[in-house]
């Protein structure tokens, strides 16, 4: 990368990072502007050519159908299924024997690959055991496991015989999981003993049994072991995976279902605005094109590469990105079971050398705490396989994004700063290799796509105004519908701004049509890149019996992004002190999950409300920070 234009490409405002002759000898795509173009010209035709890289059972009638907005449908009449594209079509060719899956442990002392071949197997092993079990075409599996190769079998053998799953992050706890297998009515849930988490072991499969006691729909438990605890097995309910691979019917090969385009794929629940998490439902025929072409063009994935996506497949950066993009760019993926700092700062640039990563794509919060530990850690590594870095999540602070890019790509590797969302289900504002970068910046909208920066009534405002993000095209990977909720599908994106999808964040643009992501304007909480809802923090502060009311709000955090910071209002004969706020933040994280920890709880006498008896977050956060507490004309006396 240079920092100067290099006569072929235009000089942009601001500071800027221009690719390097090598960078754009070795793109993909050279042209960005002619790729752009043909997909502003030609919306379907720009995505048929991209579903045609891919294989159907029967090729589709329409490429879009809008004829019931917002409910719009790709590639109806279409018959294919996901799977065949990630696995059976490989196995036709050269693939068959490249490595699909590298999987290493926290503790550096196991070591899985799985070739195409072998990945085939396993899913098929997985599919015949799941089937067996009743599981039939449009039946939800939740899935609650760690990072492991057993939870890629898992969703894959799901989507081959036509079930929905539902993965729930391994990281929440009892509330949270047992409010998403509810809702989903899921039959099967797929677990595993526990898991590790920086040298602790998770006990998911406990958090399982907790859970049940409440969720009447579910009749098998599959149990992958991992730490080898001691967990209770209940009779004729939990079955170990590895008793059920050594029965007869888990041999042989299962069919890969034929599906519609539109049959869904999976769904995730994710925090909104207000109320409870709600399921977005993804399907197998758009989302699988959305999810292939983005990885193509973004990550220039060729058969070369060693990709990493340091997520967790329990998000949808996972669903996306480790799992189904890859496999069907047909790459070679790496996943690994732990986090970066354990047992020291360098575990992932010890994975990067040994594995000769070619593409790393993580969160700015991953970052921003390996930057504390200062350059000596990823200087005793050699980082020279890498060509390409990303980020996601949340917005990038320059410093990070600087940092990333010259210690960690030796300033030779372009920074992919992707804006999407579990809803978008694909990369929707992102450069490609040979884009000009800015620090900061996801520069502009996908092929195919237009985004927008609105005012509170709508209406476009001017470069480098702050307003709200909104995206004017369909695309293929977009959320079909809300699981059960078409009408808060409606309100919830669709509303707001007529014909347009309102993204719930604030933007700006600036004169050279670059985005810039400023943060959620709802009630969304980004902790360390996960995204957490301001309503489920509360529920779970109520559920203690000192608790009568509470308030949650996040606030900028140096390394999480934003910190979760709450009010509370006492019952009767309870009084404030440390412990019993500290009884309430470990009340939090056992209930919902480790992550949604409150920073802090604060004892109020009464939290701002609406005369409706809304409570009015905007001014909890503004009175935190100082600032003036803007219209508080709803606000109650
Ligand atoms: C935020 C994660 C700035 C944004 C894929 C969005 C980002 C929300 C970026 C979706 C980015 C995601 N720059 N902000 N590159 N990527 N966000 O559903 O606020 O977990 O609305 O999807 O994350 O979070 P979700």
């Amino acid at each position: 990368m240079a920092t100067k234009a290099n006569g072929k490409v235009k000089e942009l405002e601001g500071e800027v990072y221009y690719p390097s002759e090598e960078v754009v000898a070795q793109a993909r795509l050279q042209d960005w502007e002619a790729v752009a173009e043909k997909a502003r010209k030609d919306l379907e035709g720009f995505w048929a050519d991209e579903a045609n890289e891919l294989e159907w059972f029967k090729k589709w009638d329409k490429v879009l159908d809008d004829s019931n907005k917002p409910f719009f449908k790709w590639f109806t009449g279409g018959r294919v299924n996901i799977v065949h594209n990630c696995i059976d079509r490989h196995l036709n060719s050269y693939r068959k024997n490249k490595l699909a899956l590298i999987w290493e442990s926290e503790d550096g002392k196991l070591e899985r690959t799985f070739s195409y071949h072998a990945l085939n197997r396993e899913v098929n092993r997985m599919a015949n055991i799941i089937k067996a079990m009743g599981v039939m075409k449009g039946d939800r599996v939740t899935i609650y496991m760690g990072r492991v190769p057993e939870i890629v079998f898992a969703m894959l053998a799901c989507a081959k015989i036509g079930a929905v799953h539902s993965v729930v992050f391994g990281g929440f706890s009892v509330d949270s999981l047992q409010g998403r297998i509810e809702d989903s009515e899921s039959k099967l849930v797929i677990t595993m003993d526990g898991s590790y988490n920086n040298g602790k072991v998770v006990e998911l499969k406990r958090t399982v049994d907790e859970a049940l006691k409440r969720c009447p729909s579910v009749e098998n438990v599959i149990v992958v072991k991992r730490v080898g605890h001691d967990v209770p097995m209940e009779a004729g309910r939990d079955h170990w995976y590895h008793d059920m691979l050594a029965l007869p019917i888990a041999n042989g090969k299962c069919p890969t279902e034929v599906l519609d385009a539109e049959d869904p794929l999976y769904i995730l629940y994710t925090s909104g605005s207000t109320g409870k998490p709600k399921a977005i439902v993804h399907t197998h025929g758009g989302y699988m094109v959305g999810t292939y072409s983005t990885l193509k063009y973004v990550f220039d994935i060729n058969d070369e590469d060693r990709w990493w996506c340091a997520a967790d497949p329990g998000w949808v950066t996972g669903h996306s990105y480790i799992v189904y993009g890859p496999l069907l760019n047909g790459a070679t993926s790496f996943m690994f079971e732990g986090g970066p700092m354990f047992p020291y700062p360098n575990r992932w640039w010890q994975c990067v050398e040994k594995y000769g990563i070619t593409i790393l794509y993580t969160a700015p919060t991953a970052i921003r705490g390996l930057m504390r530990f200062g350059e000596a850690w990823p200087n005793k590594h050699d980082l020279s396989s890498l060509r390409l870095l990303g980020s996601v999540g949340e917005p990038i602070n320059p410093e990070a994004w600087k940092w990333y890019y010259r210690v960690i790509g030796k300033e030779r590797c372009p920074i992919m700063d992707t804006w999407w969302q579990t809803e978008t289900g694909m990369f929707m504002i992102t450069p490609t290799p040979s884009v000009p970068l800015k620090p900061g910046s996801g520069t502009r909208p996908f092929f195919g796509q237009e985004a927008e920066i609105v005012d509170e009534q709508g209406n476009p405002v001017a470069d480098d105004q702050e307003g709200y993000l909104v995206l004017k095209n369909p695309w293929p990977a977009m959320l079909r519908t809300i699981y059960g909720d078409p009408d808060r599908y409606v309100n919830q994106y669709w509303s707001k701004n007529p014909g347009k999808y309102t993204t719930g964040d604030s933007a700006k643009r600036d004169s050279d049509g670059y985005f810039w992501i400023i943060g959620r304007v709802d009630d969304v909480i980004k902790v360390s890149g996960h995204r957490l809802g301001t309503a489920e923090v509360e529920s779970a502060l109520v559920s203690h019996p000192a608790v009568a009311e509470a308030a949650a709000i996040g606030l900028h955090h140096e390394v999480k992004g934003q910190g979760i910071h709450t009010f509370v209002l006492l019952r009767n004969g309870f009084a404030p002190s440390p412990e019993l706020a500290e009884e309430l933040r470990q009340h939090v994280a056992t209930h919902m999950g480790p992550i949604a920890r409150p920073e802090d709880v604060k004892f109020v006498d009464k939290l701002p409300k609406t005369r409706s008896g809304k409570i009015m977050r905007r001014v909890l956060k503004a009175r935190a920070q100082g600032l003036p507490e803007g219209d508080i004309s709803t606000l109650e006396e």
